[in-house]
């Protein structure tokens, strides 16, 4: 008997519900066609628009069922604005909404923020002379301590001599936690990096100057000794910010701590082609969140133009990890054909959102939401019909 998977679902703010409505119906698809692979959707409210109305940013059953019931989360985007500029904010002053988001990990212990920076065939890149055979390596940054751990303090507010202080702490059992789950993508990924096929792993910090860089490198160092397979190689952030820009062909997995790995996976949705298509899994031992990373995006929102490409490869990692963690091929099999399908559409390029109609695309009409949702789908189909 196949096990049926919770799969507790937070579309949220701005184009979230937008572009994970048409996440949803992909799974639906292969979970209706595909033997053996069973998904329920559970849906709950949340985010800043959520805390407008009701002043709370999810209600409390979300909550529980994230710890309790879900078997893996799908998030669109949480953060509203009142208007232009203006985003709704908590009493305390933090962005409403984000305690979803980052509550969640640190509550849920997920440590390894997952960001596979891949360039797909006619997806336009900003990188001149760089081709999809250059671009494809994964950002692991560490997601529960560092400088969001949310210790800090403001003194003296609105005085001359305020001064406000965020503390970054980084543990070693923090840093062996991710970098260990580097190592083992590392092994796991076997083709290497696209320049050399090595099977490189590359520590991204400043410990040139910091101490809890200079922590997060030594614990690196001592256990890499466990992956003798894995090239180890190092990079301080500043300078591993040009070094992608002019040969991210050397890169296979990085590993940072929080907050580079937040500003660098940036850099890498930007070269894969933008926010449109740059997905990324919030991964611990026990729970896993998934969602696209360009956030709600207040001003494309209720326009129908969004890219849903990042949400539909956020459930496809979400298919993969369930599939790992459970030994389930069926789950693998389905994150297979929807990596495919979402290829094939990018590849023929026919349907195509704003957001890629750039450079020699740039004379092509946008796409809608819903038509590139469709396009995906109807490969899905194609594919599912084929092999049944
Ligand atoms: C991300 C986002 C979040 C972060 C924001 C929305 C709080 O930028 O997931 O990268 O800073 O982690
Ligand atoms: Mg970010």
């Amino acid at each position: 008997m196949a096990r049926t998977y919770k799969i507790q679902v937070l579309p949220g703010d701005g184009i979230g519900p937008e572009v994970i409505q048409e996440a949803v119906k992909v799974l639906e698809i292969v979970s209706g066609a595909i033997q053996r692979l069973d998904l329920a959707f559970h849906e709950f409210p949340c985010g800043g628009k959520y805390y407008l109305e009701t002043g709370v940013e999810w209600p409390g059953e979300a909550e529980v069922f994230a710890q309790q019931e879900a078997d893996a989360i799908l998030l669109g985007a949480v953060g509203w604005e009142i208007a232009p500029g203006q985003p709704v904010r908590r009493k305390d002053g933090q962005l409403a909404g984000a305690e979803v988001v980052l509550g969640q990990r640190r509550d849920l212990e997920l440590y390894a923020n997952v960001r596979p920076v891949k360039l797909y065939p006619g997806v336009p890149t900003p990188l001149a002379d760089k081709q999809p055979a250059d671009i494809d390596f994964v950002i692991i940054r560490e997601n529960t301590e560092g400088l969001y751990s949310g210790i800090g303090k403001r003194y003296g507010e609105n005085e001359p001599g305020e001064l406000a202080i965020d503390v970054r702490p980084i543990s070693r059992m923090g840093a062996e936690r991710v970098i260990r789950y580097a190592g083992r993508l590392a092994q796991k990924r076997g083709k290497g990096a696209p320049k050399d096929g090595k099977q490189r792993l590359t520590c991204v910090d400043k410990s040139n100057v910091l101490l809890g860089d200079q922590l997060f490198r030594q614990v690196f160092e001592e256990s890499m000794h466990d992956f003798p397979e894995i090239e180890p190689d190092f990079a301080y952030v500043d300078a591993w910010v040009m070094w992608c820009v002019r040969q991210p062909e050397y890169y296979n997995v990085v590993v940072a701590p929080n907050l580079y790995g937040d500003i660098i996976s940036d850099l890498g949705a930007a070269i894969q082609g933008g926010m449109g298509v740059a997905a990324g899994g919030n991964i611990g031992d026990n729970h896993a969140m998934f969602e696209p990373i360009h956030g709600s995006a207040p001003r494309h929102a209720g326009k129908r133009r969004a890219n849903p490409t990042a949400a539909i490869l956020a459930g496809k990692m979400l298919l993969e990890w369930l599939g790992e963690r459970h030994n389930d091929h069926q789950a693998m099999n389905a994150a297979t054909i929807i990596e495919e399908a979402v290829t094939t559409v990018l590849k023929e390029g026919k349907v195509r959102t704003y957001d890629l109609c750039k450079g020699s695309y740039s004379s092509q009409k946008p796409s809608t939401t819903k038509q590139m949702g469709t396009a995906i789908r109807k490969i899905i189909q194609k594919t599912l019909k084929e092999r049944s």
